[in-house]
């Protein structure tokens, strides 16, 4: 990496690698990272340990979601030839492992227990939550805080952008570095978080939240065949058992996709008033809508295919990691000085 790079102020963000990213992925997080790779040092990992909170008893499933979250992530737009993008696989990152352990001394249990998404999260659990679940944010603290510039030297904060389900962590995180600052004197930096403007995205099927494990999902690398069953099958208005029904708009899966990807700002406006006085069926939305989601997908189509041909994924991944591990390492060394942990001759 050239040395303009590495004065640049520094990006983190992460996803569980547990399945192929969707349209909620997108709108809720990506989007908002492709411009920031002009101005950040970025670096974009794949917490395949976090996973693992969750998929313990399925490696397999995760192995294969990491494949598909890079070439996700680059047929979207991430470009990991710069100099200053980096993705990296957060199990390789060994010093995290170590950091997670120190941070885990400043970080009381009771905040684990009260962060709201830990508490939503747990509930979905099929089994009783493992110590590993229940500390996984004091490891996403150590993902973080591992870019961070010595404070002694560089006044600066970590910039994460992230979906807004995040944000709890980001709080913690933060009480962490504060925490381990407070007792140990300045270490860390703290992050700033920047939540992206759509939250989330609604299901096809209407639930709150599209997710693979909902089975609601439109996926990145779906071919036009499945998109197009799935907009046609989507959940709408239920009040609206004919066209001259007067439909309602706002909240309506439909509507809100039409919102998120019709670039074509009067053909929306132009139907949701149709809509409203019943003068339009719900099968031109849909197939409006299919035609919206095919001139977005299919560039990302395109990429995602001239990458799986030309992109060697696991030299992207050593590339990434081999930078994190640099900053790791010079992280952990500090850690462990602030904590007077013993270095033996
Ligand atoms: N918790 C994030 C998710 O579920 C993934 C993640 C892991 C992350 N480490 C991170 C996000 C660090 C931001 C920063 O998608």
């Amino acid at each position: 990496m050239d040395d303009k790079s590495k004065s640049l102020k520094r990006l983190l963000t992460g996803i569980r690698p547990t399945g192929p990213l969707h349209l909620g992925h997108y709108v809720g997080a990506l989007k908002q990272w492709i411009p920031l790779q002009d101005e950040y040092e970025c670096f974009f990992l794949i917490a395949d340990i976090q996973a693992l909170t969750t998929h313990a008893e399925n490696p397999g499933l995760i192995v294969q979601a990491v494949e598909d979250v890079v070439l996700d992530w680059v047929s979207v737009g991430l470009d990991p030839t710069r100099s200053n993008v980096h993705f990296v696989l957060q199990s390789e990152v060994r010093e995290l492992t170590e950091l997670t352990v120190y941070l885990g001394m400043v970080t009381p249990f009771t905040w684990m227990e009260r962060n709201p998404t830990i508490r939503e999260e747990r509930k979905h659990l099929k089994k009783s939550a493992t110590v590993g679940f229940m500390t996984y944010v004091v490891s996403q603290a150590a993902d973080i805080l591992f870019v961070s510039h010595d404070p002694n030297q560089v006044k600066s904060s970590i910039l994460v952008p992230v979906g807004e389900d995040q944000a709890p962590h980001l709080r913690d995180n933060n009480r962490i570095a504060s925490a381990f600052n407070k007792l140990y004197g300045p270490t860390f930096n703290r992050c700033n978080a920047l939540i992206g403007d759509v939250g989330r995205l609604v299901g096809v099927d209407g639930q709150a939240k599209m997710s693979k494990s909902a089975g609601n999902a439109i996926n990145l690398k779906d071919d036009p065949e499945t998109v197009k069953n799935l907009v046609m099958g989507m959940f709408t208005d239920p009040k609206r058992t004919s066209a001259d029904v007067p439909g309602t708009v706002e909240d309506n899966p439909v509507f809100i996709y039409h919102d998120a990807f019709n670039t074509n700002v009067e053909e929306v406006a132009d139907l949701k008033d149709r809509y409203k006085k019943g003068k339009v069926g719900d099968v031109e939305v849909k197939k409006k809508l299919i035609v919206a989601l095919e001139s977005f997908l299919e560039p990302i189509r395109a990429r995602r295919a001239d990458a799986k041909k030309n992109l060697d994924t696991m030299d992207v991944l050593s590339s990434g990691t081999a930078r994190a591990r640099e900053l790791a390492a010079a992280t952990v060394e500090r850690t462990r000085s602030a904590m007077h942990l013993m270095r033996l001759p």
